[in-house]
């Protein structure tokens, strides 16, 4: 017998897949690249040229990065437009993690259209119109300069709690979702691993983050 998907089911399984890889899986790598700026400048400067010497490299971001990407951020506000929370009448944690989990997508929308057209493709004037991607011999230099003014590095501080929040408790949501984690034991070690998960990662972010104004990052001299 054929079993028929109905669209909205499709749709709402590929945004709950693309939330996961491409993009979880790039944040990743994307932790790890920034990582290099604890081992100083010339190092993240090499990690970006290296990225940018791999063959198709323009394909492989519009295919593999921006498309996904694109496509998860219109549907995710899309879900976000239908959504009707209730969390006064029922503060449960996962009545408040839902709608958490959509605020962190708005924010997630306006941070990474500015990230992207900050370092990406240096298009925001009277802030910095150097494309990191095309320059990685000053891309360390880049992101140092800005991440010295204040209001900027509140900016990232809040997109990279704002993002690792989402991709931790998405994280589980895919979980519970696709028939991963089933009862209630399962779904409650999952959540712990989730947070685990979620504390190590933002700490990776930031200490990458502050590395860039700060040689070594917050364990420099003990590391
Ligand atoms: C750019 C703007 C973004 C918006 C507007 C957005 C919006 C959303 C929304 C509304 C959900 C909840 C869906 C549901 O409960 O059914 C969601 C889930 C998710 N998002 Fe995003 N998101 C964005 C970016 C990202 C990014 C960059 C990542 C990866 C780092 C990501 C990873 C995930 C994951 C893993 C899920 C869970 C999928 C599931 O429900 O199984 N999202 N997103």
């Amino acid at each position: 017998m054929a079993i028929r998907l109905s669209r909205t089911f499709v749709l709402r399984k590929l945004h709950q897949l693309t939330g996961i890889m491409p993009l979880g899986f790039f944040l990743l790598e994307h932790f790890y690249t920034n990582s290099k700026a604890l081992a100083g400048a010339a190092s993240f400067n090499d990690a970006v040229k290296d990225l940018q010497s791999i063959p198709y490299i323009l394909f492989v971001e519009i295919g593999g990065i921006f498309i996904p990407l694109i496509y998860h951020a219109v549907y995710g506000l899309v879900i976000t437009a239908e959504a009707r929370p209730n969390n006064l009448a029922y503060p449960y944690p996962r009545n408040w993690f839902y709608t958490v989990q959509r605020v962190t997508g708005i924010i997630l929308f306006f941070f990474i259209a500015f990230h992207v057209l900050n370092f990406r493709f240096g298009m925001i004037p009277g802030l910095n119109t150097i494309s990191v991607a095309h320059h990685p011999e000053q891309s360390f230099d880049i992101v140092s300069r800005e991440f010295r003014m204040i209001p900027i590095f509140i900016v990232y501080m809040v997109g990279i709690t704002a993002t690792v929040w989402h991709l931790a408790n998405g994280i589980w949501l895919f979980l519970v979702d696709w028939g991963i984690t089933i009862g209630e034991r399962a779904q409650r070690l999952a959540g712990y691993a989730c947070i685990a998960f979620g504390v190590v990662l933002l700490l990776v972010g930031i200490n990458a983050a502050v590395a860039f104004i700060r040689p070594g990052g917050l364990l420099a001299g003990i590391m």
